[in-house]
């Protein structure tokens, strides 16, 4: 199967949103746990954003001086200063990668840039040429280009291959666009961007509507072969397309997008709880993949067809994602058979009329309580013995 490619830019996008920044040693920390994921691409960071960053850039491409699956890369806008920083920065990784981008959009072009079409495809144009000779690598991104004519884009992009660009990123930078419009999007660019064929076309999305994920996977239906991604789905705003969530969806269902990573999956639920740990910032319990309830099951109709077959109620085992085993949480949804099978685990056989004098005891008990404990039960279990 053709493999995706997993760009992973927690420790830039992902870092550069509040509540999440992290130091150098943090950062390093968080990179080792990137090159066992195996990601393809760590974005490191924006080294001339400050001198930590830049010195953080550098540490974690240190750290990869002998990892040849994994590009080290760093961001720069579309100027010789900050491709320098970046050249600099990554120079001691065994892969190099170099990130240019600038803004394509009309309302970035006027508003922000306050240049031409024809400035803003010079100044593309001068960036990949100048990175070309210092990376092994170079990525070029369109910021905002969902919001960018498409003539237009295809003009830039067309001229950014031609001077040396090998990744082509398509940034959903306001996280705008829906899974039909992106997924026609690449189709278009790919089949009209002269000199497609000598790049990776790259999908960048934002979740401001919650679709980031949605949009990421239509845009490989659409012919993408890199995913930029983050752990937890950090980043600006509302956050990058999660990384976790990309992965599992074209593992999971490799049967439909007939397309692989080359993730280490098992590894992903650890890597996400460090980052939760480094950031101080936790992962929601209903976080798909990696959130404590991705694996808990708590009404009784559920814990029955669990305990009957894992499949009835999971589509990944949690071993897949390196998560603890799935869970049957003892609540007031809670049935017969769950109280039952938790009981024998604690060494206490129930049935018939003692068991559903526990259950009625262990109702009223969960009415008032969110989450019934093993010590909660064997209190019952006891309590109601010594009353028999
Ligand atoms: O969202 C965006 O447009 C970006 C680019 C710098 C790739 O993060
Ligand atoms: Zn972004």
């Amino acid at each position: 199967m053709e493999q995706v490619r997993i760009f992973d830019t927690t420790l830039r996008d992902g870092e550069q949103a509040p509540g999440f920044s992290m130091d150098l040693d943090q950062k390093v920390r968080m990179a080792k746990a990137l090159l066992e994921l195996k990601v393809d691409v760590i974005e490191a960071g924006f080294p001339v954003a400050s001198p930590g960053d830049f010195a953080a850039v550098k540490a974690i491409a240190t750290e990869a001086a002998d990892m040849h699956d994994t590009f080290i890369c760093g961001l720069a806008r579309a100027n010789e200063k900050d491709i320098n920083a970046v050249a600099e920065s990554i120079a001691p990784a065994a892969r190099k990668r170099i990130h240019t981008f600038i803004a394509t959009s009309p309302i970035h072009r006027e508003h922000k840039l306050r240049m031409s079409k024809q400035e803003v495809l010079e100044k593309a144009v001068a960036a990949v040429r100048q990175a070309k000779d210092m990376a092994d690598e170079v990525e070029f991104s369109a910021e905002d280009a969902i919001r960018t004519e498409r003539d237009y884009l295809v003009q830039v992009f067309g001229a950014a291959i031609e001077a040396g660009a090998t990744t082509i990123n398509v940034p959903d930078t306001v996280g705008y666009t829906t899974p039909q419009e992106i997924e026609d999007l690449f189709r278009y660019l790919i089949a009209n961007t002269p000199g497609a064929e000598k790049a990776v076309f790259s999908a960048h999305c934002h979740d401001d509507l919650g679709m980031a994920v949605a949009n990421s996977l239509a845009a490989v239906r659409g012919g993408a072969r890199q995913v930029e991604c983050a752990l937890n789905g950090i980043g600006e705003r509302a956050g990058n397309c999660a990384l976790e969530e990309v992965v599992m969806a074209i593992n999971t269902r490799a049967d439909f997008f007939q397309l692989t990573t080359q993730i280490d999956t098992t590894k992903l639920y650890n890597a996400s709880r460090l980052l939760s740990r480094l950031t101080g910032q936790d992962v929601p319990r209903n976080k798909a993949i990696v959130g404590d309830n991705a694996f808990a099951h708590e009404s009784g109709i559920h814990q029955d067809g669990m305990l009957k077959n894992l499949q009835t109620y999971e589509i990944m085992r949690p071993a897949d994602v390196g998560a603890p085993t799935s869970l049957l949480v003892l609540g007031k949804h809670s049935g017969r058979n769950a109280l039952a099978d938790r009981a024998r685990e604690l060494g206490h056989n129930l049935s018939g009329e003692r068991l559903n004098e526990v259950f009625e005891a262990f109702k009223q008990l969960a009415d008032s309580k969110k989450n019934v404990t093993n010590d909660d039960l064997k209190s019952l279990i006891l309590g109601h013995a010594m009353n028999a």
